[in-house]
């Protein structure tokens, strides 16, 4: 496995692997990698013959600065962890290699992105189709993995690849969780024990909620599960949307799609955590 830092270097070595007629899988990540992410990087694996995984934290997609100046940096670690993944080349750039002059395209995605996430974190997903296209171009992968629990984020990325037409298939993975349920994220880590142990009560109640499908109305199920998140001490639920799954416009009537998905946000002290579940 290669560490590069520049755009150089990299496209060098991808030239030549090309040359040998492989598939090119591709993992971005921003690094404080989980088993999350090496679920997707062990598919990547599974299906290309040369797999990037590029670590590089994206200022452009935090419209709080105060959680771009704490996200977790921990890029040795995060080597030590993909070293017995198969994975072929890291890719951990610099602010000034991704964006050597500063990106001022403005996306548009429509409703795709003026909800849920849209809606809290203004211009968080322009800052994502910025830097993903940005590394589309420079990696040109055939086949690049994200994760379910970033489940808006999946749908914009779809959209962006559809309008900018980008040769890569895009490919999602499950969410990954602890054995107690808790979605895993880069951001647990800046979780008290405490918080922790009470977070876990966010995929609990989402799981519960499953099974009342067609027992209590949408609204009613949105107003349970909230007043029940709430009542953690240290959660505050900042959405619940159910949701069309492929759209991702809110449905009030389980009879309005046939998939739907519940989304959440949750801040858990300082720290934002999301997660979902699918109503099949
Ligand atoms: O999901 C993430 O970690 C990031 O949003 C991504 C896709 C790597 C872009 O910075």
């Amino acid at each position: 496995m290669k560490l590069l830092k520049t755009v150089s270097e990299l496209q060098f070595v991808l030239a030549e692997k090309r040359q040998k007629h492989g598939t090119i899988g591709f993992v971005p990540t921003m690094g404080a990698l989980h088993p999350g992410h090496l679920a997707l990087v062990r598919q990547a694996v599974a299906e290309n013959d040369v797999v990037v995984v590029s670590i590089f934290v994206n200022p452009t997609q935090f419209n709080d600065k105060n959680d771009l100046l704490h996200y977790p940096r921990t890029l040795e670690a995060d080597c030590e962890q993909l070293k017995d993944t198969g994975a072929t080349i890291v890719f951990a750039p610099s602010v000034e290699e991704i964006y050597p002059e500063p990106d001022t395209r403005r996306f548009d995605f429509g409703n795709l992105a003026t909800v849920m996430e849209g809606k809290f974190r203004p211009g968080h997903f322009n800052g994502v189709a910025q830097v993903v296209s940005r590394l589309f171009d420079i990696v040109k992968p055939d086949r690049a993995y994200f994760g379910e629990k970033d489940f808006q984020q999946l749908a914009i990325i779809r959209a962006m690849v559809k309008q900018l037409d980008f040769p890569v298939e895009i490919i999602s993975h499950p969410i990954v969780r602890e054995a107690n349920g808790l979605a895993m994220s880069s951001r647990n880590t800046r979780l008290s024990p405490e918080l922790r142990k009470n977070a876990v009560e966010i995929s609990r109640i989402l799981f519960e909620s499953q099974k009342k499908k067609n027992q209590l109305s949408i609204p009613a199920l949105k107003q349970e599960v909230i007043d029940r998140v709430n009542a953690v001490a240290g959660l505050e639920t900042e959405y619940f949307e159910i949701i069309d799954g492929d759209s991702l416009q809110i449905v009030n009537d389980w009879n309005d799609s046939p998939f739907i998905v519940g989304c959440i946000a949750v801040h858990a002290g300082e720290v934002r955590l999301i997660d979902n579940v699918f109503f099949r």
